[in-house]
């Protein structure tokens, strides 16, 4: 196993830009880095609902937080100028796939233009040294195979949010072959990572919040594809992938430049009937219907993460398997809608994890 704590440690009084910080998966790790030290800036869209992780967190008072838009050339640019970050941590995105077909311009113009503006801004620095560049599982062209995907298997995508994270990848082995090789003292890495379920998600159309929303009002689970199966991971998984990766990229960018997949274990395999079962018994009541719709988009049936890479040179293994990911996220819902302080429940939940691993 990695040092997860000396790789976040790495981090402590570095200038650090997260793009997405206002996300779900941004939030947990502008909160992480900030724990440990890092100046954190973060630029994104607002947060979007009351009730978003971010804002529940009061990152805005604890980070240098920055609305703006990663399609807008000169927004992104300034924060660069101003920030001079040493660490780049790129996470912004139209992430969801049901939205990416009501909108798939919106979609491509974030995650393809807004990506390859990231990277002109990172190839005219001086100051960035790391680039954490987050795509998805989804990059990968779906064969509905067993085994999992492995970092140089073929990319593509079906629905317009897994073809655009497919095409910012092609636009960031283009950026890393052609610009970045030649930058001295620089590494950069692209990261794809399985399905994310944690606290704090209340996405429209996912699981986990679909589910808590239903448990909340006594309504039924309505599930679409319950047989599906997902790498499902608990939040700070892939973030002490993404750590990790960039604290490798400080001491050792030719060993850690390329592409690194982070999920659990293949062989981990559970239904999306199997979440919601486990939602239910952790919240401790609730039911689940199924209403298959054939006139629904079409969304990959089996999809699982080959990580041998991850763990055979970078030390790095999910800490936390199906039981605890799905009671450790039940129970941080159960507790913030219970009333619990959210900052306090999150800080809690990232204190277990560093602990668990050691
Ligand atoms: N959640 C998952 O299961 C999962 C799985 C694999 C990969 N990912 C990837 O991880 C990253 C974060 O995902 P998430 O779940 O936190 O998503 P999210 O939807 O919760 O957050 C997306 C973030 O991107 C920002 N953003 C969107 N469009 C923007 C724009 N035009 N300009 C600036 N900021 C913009 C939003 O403001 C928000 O901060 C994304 O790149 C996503 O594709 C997520």
């Amino acid at each position: 196993m990695g040092n997860l704590v000396a790789d976040l440690e790495a981090f402590r009084g570095k200038r650090v830009l997260i793009t997405g910080h206002t996300g779900f998966k941004g939030s947990w790790l502008s909160l992480w880095l900030h724990l440990h030290g890092a100046e954190v800036f973060g630029f994104a869209l607002p947060p979007e609902g009351e009730s978003a992780h971010f804002s529940a967190l009061q990152l805005d008072e604890r980070i240098d937080h920055t609305v703006g838009d990663i399609r807008n050339e000169s927004q992104l640019a300034s924060i660069f100028d101003r920030a001079q970050p040493e660490a780049v941590f790129h996470l912004a995105a139209q992430a969801l796939v049901r939205r990416s077909y009501r909108d798939p311009i919106e979609t491509f113009s974030t995650n393809v233009t807004g990506s390859l503006n990231v990277l002109e801004c990172v190839r005219h620095s001086d100051s960035v040294k790391a680039l954490v560049f987050v795509t998805s599982d989804k990059c990968y062209l779906n064969q509905e195979r067993q085994a999992g995907y492995s970092e140089d298997d073929k990319l593509g995508g079906h629905d317009p949010y897994s073809a655009s994270k497919a095409a910012a990848e092609l636009a960031f082995a283009t950026y890393n072959a052609s610009f970045f090789a030649t930058k001295s003292n620089f590494g950069a890495a692209s990261v794809r990572a399985g399905n994310v379920i944690g606290g704090g998600d209340w996405s429209e159309d996912r699981i986990i919040p679909d589910c808590i929303r239903a448990l909340r009002a006594n309504d039924a689970i309505v599930l679409r594809k319950p047989q599906a199966t997902r790498p499902w991971q608990h939040v700070l998984e892939p973030l002490s992938g993404y750590v990790t990766i960039g604290a490798g990229l400080f001491q050792n960018p030719s060993k850690v430049n390329g592409s690194w997949n982070f999920g659990p274990p293949e062989n981990a395999v559970h239904t999306v009937h199997e979440v919601a079962e486990k939602c239910v018994e952790h919240w401790g009541s609730g039911s689940i219907e199924i209403q298959s719709n054939p006139n629904d988009p079409h969304e990959a049936s089996l999809l699982q993460l080959n990580c041998e890479k991850a763990h055979a040179q970078l030390g790095w293994n999910p800490r936390w398997g199906f039981e605890r990911t799905l009671q450790e996220t039940v129970s941080w819902y159960r507790s913030v809608v219970g009333g619990a302080n959210v900052f306090n429940t999150t800080q809690q939940q990232i204190k277990e994890y560093e602990e668990s691993g050691q």
